[in-house]
C-alpha cells in the first residue's frame, strides 16, 4: 500500500491542462497508488494532478453510494457531449472542508481508454457521471470554485486563502464527513 500526498488548491499543478497518458506500462501500479490515496483520503474520485502528477488520468469509486457501481479507470478522457442540468453538493479532496452546490449537466458522453489502452465512448448520468465531471474539470485546472458565482465563490475566499497558505502541508480532517468528496 503506497499512500501519496494529496495536492492541495494553490499548488499551480492543478491549474495545469494535463498531458496525455503514452506510457499505459506504468499505469497499473500508479493507479494502485491512486486508490490507496483516494480510500486514505475518503474521497471518491481522484486526478492524478491531485497528486502531483501531469497526466490525463482519473480514479472513481461511488459503490458506497451506489451499490451498483465498481471501481473505475479513465485514460485521456475527453466530455463529447453533455445534456440535462444537477445541482449536487460537492466537495474536493484538494479544498479541505469547502462544500458548495454545482451545477452540471446531468448525463454525459465521454470517450476515454481503458488501462490497457482500448479506446471506448460511453454515456455516463447520475454520481458517476457526476465525479467524472469533476475529475475532468482537474485534469484541465478548474476547480469546483470556478463552477459557482462570484458571491458564493467571496464567502470561500478566506477560507482557500487558509490553504494556499498551508499548501503543501499533508494535514488531515479528524471530522471530515463524507457526502461527496472528489
Ligand atoms: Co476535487
Amino acid at each position: 500500500m503506497a499512500v501519496m500526498d494529496v495536492v492541495k488548491y494553490g499548488n499551480p499543478i492543478l491549474r495545469k491542462k494535463c498531458a496525455e497518458v503514452t506510457d499505459f506500462d506504468s499505469l497499473p501500479e500508479l493507479v494502485n497508488n491512486m486508490f490507496d490515496t483516494m480510500y486514505e483520503e475518503e474521497g471518491v474520485g481522484l486526478a492524478a494532478n491531485q497528486v502531483g502528477l501531469n497526466l490525463k488520468l482519473m480514479i472513481i469509486d461511488v459503490s458506497h453510494m451506489d451499490e451498483a457501481e465498481e471501481t473505475h479507470v479513465f485514460v485521456n478522457g475527453k466530455i463529447t457531449d453533455s445534456w440535462g442540468e444537477s445541482i449536487i453538493e460537492e466537495g474536493c479532496l484538494s479544498i479541505p472542508e469547502v462544500r458548495l452546490e454545482v451545477k452540471r449537466p446531468e448525463f454525459i458522453k465521454f470517450k476515454y481508454k481503458t488501462m490497457g489502452g482500448e479506446k471506448k465512448e460511453e454515456e455516463f448520468s447520475g454520481l458517476l457521471a457526476r465525479a467524472i465531471q469533476h475529475e475532468n474539470d482537474h485534469l484541465n485546472g478548474i476547480f469546483i470554485i470556478d463552477r459557482v458565482s462570484p458571491i458564493v465563490r467571496m464567502q470561500v475566499k478566506k477560507q482557500l486563502k487558509e490553504i494556499t497558505k498551508e499548501s503543501g502541508i499533508n494535514r488531515k480532517n479528524k471530522d471530515r464527513k463524507i457526502s461527496f468528496v472528489l
